[in-house]
């Protein structure tokens, strides 16, 4: 049988764990049930006592359960946000509460640091779509085309690339050239998006995100008959027919927003399950349809494996010196494009 952190024993659920995360819970209560929270709660209490004796910081994407988003995070939000907190945190060790490729970006962008992620198995079908090779192989094909590349890649992948961006700066990244052409790698999707805001010509790959590129216009107008008055908001990574077929369309940050901005009364986020939970939670006025898509990679994240990886400070992210500074070049040009 396979080592997973999963395995670690159950921690009890006593009167004092009870006590110690009674303010938490009050939070997240109508997101999870109280027996959810009798597993949880142990593991919170734990949790957030280890990183105060060692010095870490948890770092959560949105996509991450409320448990883990709400109650161990000391910052969550989008990719672009994880980046830019990884960059400026002055915490020696950080713990990636989301996938593989947000955990090499922060230690990209913070190679004296001690990055950990909780399952390493945390993958993403983008980043798995495309190699360095293979940018090598478009910059031949294409020359003098400028290269932009999703973050949801390798450190490989970002070192041969002209610039990063993230579904939050995609737009101004490809304004930020002078030419008329650019390449948008790996996500399909995202590239055809941001082909309809620009007058650029927007080359692409043929990569997807496995949970967004499922859902389809039949989809969002099977929710406008089944919900009457939902306002409908779809990630960019979502095929354009889904998004032309949305109210809204943006990153996780800019949906998040939008309910914050907007209050509406009924929102459907097309998105991760998660988010829907997450943002519910300070926005008790409006009524969340969950159309559920869990993102696999991100639900290997669990509390037991954030306890586990604290515990034994695994596993450690590593990214060869050489392509880490390539990478960062990219990274860090993304960073200095306002938005
Ligand atoms: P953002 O949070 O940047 O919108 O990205 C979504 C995503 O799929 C990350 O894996
Ligand atoms: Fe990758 Fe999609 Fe999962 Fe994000 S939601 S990590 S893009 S597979």
């Amino acid at each position: 049988m396979l080592d997973t952190p999963r395995q670690t024993e159950q921690l009890p659920y006593t009167p004092a764990v009870s006590r110690e995360t009674a303010a938490l819970y009050d939070k997240v209560k109508r997101v999870i049930s109280e027996l959810e929270w009798a597993t949880h709660a142990p593991y919170i209490l734990e949790i957030n006592r280890l990183k105060k004796e060692m010095g870490a910081v948890v770092l959560a994407h949105n996509y991450m359960t409320p448990e883990i988003f709400h109650c161990v995070s000391d910052f969550a939000g989008d990719s672009l946000q994880l980046a830019q907190q990884a960059a400026k945190t002055e915490a020696q060790l950080i713990v990636q509460a989301g996938v593989h490729f947000m955990a090499e970006t922060s230690k990209i962008l913070s190679p004296e640091k001690t990055v950990l992620i909780p399952d390493m198995r945390a993958g993403c079908s983008l980043a798995s779509s495309i190699t360095g090779a293979d940018v090598r192989l478009l910059r031949q094909k294409f020359p003098g085309v400028p290269i932009i590349t999703y973050v949801n890649t390798s450190a490989d992948v970002k070192a041969e690339s002209d610039i990063c961006c993230t579904s939050s700066n995609a737009l101004a990244i490809v304004e930020s050239f002078p030419g008329d052409t650019v390449l948008m790698i790996p996500d399909q999707y995202l590239a055809r998006n941001i082909a309809r805001q620009t007058k650029k010509k927007v080359l692409t790959w043929q990569g997807a995100c496995e949970v967004h590129e499922k859902f389809t216009a039949a989809d969002v107008a099977q929710f406008r008959k089944a919900w009457p008055g939902a306002v409908i908001l779809a990630h960019p990574e979502c095929p354009p027919e889904v998004c032309e077929a949305s109210d809204f369309s943006g990153s996780t940050k800019a949906m998040s927003d939008y309910v914050g901005n907007n209050a509406p009364k009924k929102v459907v986020m097309i998105t991760e399950c998660s988010m829907s939970d997450n943002v519910s939670v300070n926005h008790p006025n409006t009524e969340f349809v969950r159309p559920c898509a869990l993102c696999p990679h991100m639900k290997r994240i669990t509390l037991p494996a954030i306890l586990k990886s604290l515990q034994t400070r695994t596993t450690e992210v590593v990214v060869d010196a050489a392509v880490a500074v390539r990478a960062k070049e990219a990274v860090d040009r993304m960073l200095a494009v306002k938005i």
